[in-house]
């Protein structure tokens, strides 16, 4: 299947994987929507090496918002094939000591956004020709760090979200997950030094991997569907 002039969202996009998801896009001939949050200055720079993209913003945490997004993505394009559920967020917490807000301020974001943009999505796709959903996960969803329980419990949420839908919306939309394992573009610190230490692969992904992995579901038939790809270097099956 061919990503030449489909309309992809991709949530999170101005920077990192979800920039590199954009580009990977862009390249394959898809028009790109760009979702970004605070990031405006790299969402327009990714935007501009999409070839002109739109960008749409949108404070995650707010289903309103969410929704008035998808109503704007469909009114300039007229449509919606696929979206890429790739925003975020990141924290560590000793679980003794972690308060309602930090798990909320994790929760909202990774799994209850995850599932209103993939709503919309379907809202807008099951009135069409359906399509595809990618929610990117982690590889924390797979394997438990105990400092970041509540992340953890999000990704897994995100993990066996993807297989419900997949389900809920057969034969018109596939729902499929790629989990990236060890992805730094920070300064590295001793914590990921560990994991790449213990990675079969001996080294770091790329945001580029993580898009290979995303544009291998979104070019496959909707036949392929509730699956996950982990982008790991091998970490995730030790
Ligand atoms: N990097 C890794 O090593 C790694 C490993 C495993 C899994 N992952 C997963 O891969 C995906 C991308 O990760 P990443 O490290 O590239 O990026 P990230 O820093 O985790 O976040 C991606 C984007 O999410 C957006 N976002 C977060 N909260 C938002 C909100 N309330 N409203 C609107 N936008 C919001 C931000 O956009 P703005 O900047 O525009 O506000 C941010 O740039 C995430 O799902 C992450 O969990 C990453």
């Amino acid at each position: 299947m061919t990503l030449e002039g489909k309309v992809v969202l991709v949530t999170g996009g101005a920077r990192r994987i979800g920039r590199s998801i954009a580009l990977a896009l862009a390249a394959e001939g898809a028009k790109v929507a760009i979702h970004y949050g605070c990031s405006e200055a790299e969402a327009r720079q990714t935007a501009d090496e999409c070839g002109g993209a739109p960008l749409f913003r949108a404070n995650l945490e707010s289903i309103p918002e969410i929704r008035a997004m998808f109503d704007q993505v469909a009114t300039h394009f007229g449509t919606l094939d696929a979206l890429v559920n790739n925003a975020a967020r990141f924290t560590q917490f000793d679980p003794l000591t972690i308060e309602e807000a930090d798990w909320d301020h994790i929760h909202s974001v990774n799994l209850k956004a995850t599932f209103f943009c993939a709503q919309a999505a379907a809202r807008i796709m099951l009135s069409r020709e359906g399509g595809h959903i990618v929610n990117i996960s982690s590889l924390g969803g797979l394997r438990p760090w105990a400092r970041h329980a509540h992340y953890c419990a999000s990704k897994a949420g995100v993990i066996m979200l993807t297989k419900a839908l997949a389900k809920a919306w057969a034969p018109h939309i596939a729902v499929n997950s790629v989990a990236p394992g060890v992805i730094p573009f920070d300064k590295s610190d001793a914590r990921i030094e560990r994991l790449i230490k213990a990675t079969p692969a001996r080294r770091e992904g790329t945001g580029e991997e993580v898009a290979e992995a995303v544009l291998f579901f979104l070019k496959s038939t909707r036949f392929t569907t509730g699956q996950l790809v982990a982008v790991d270097g091998g970490l995730s099956q030790l």
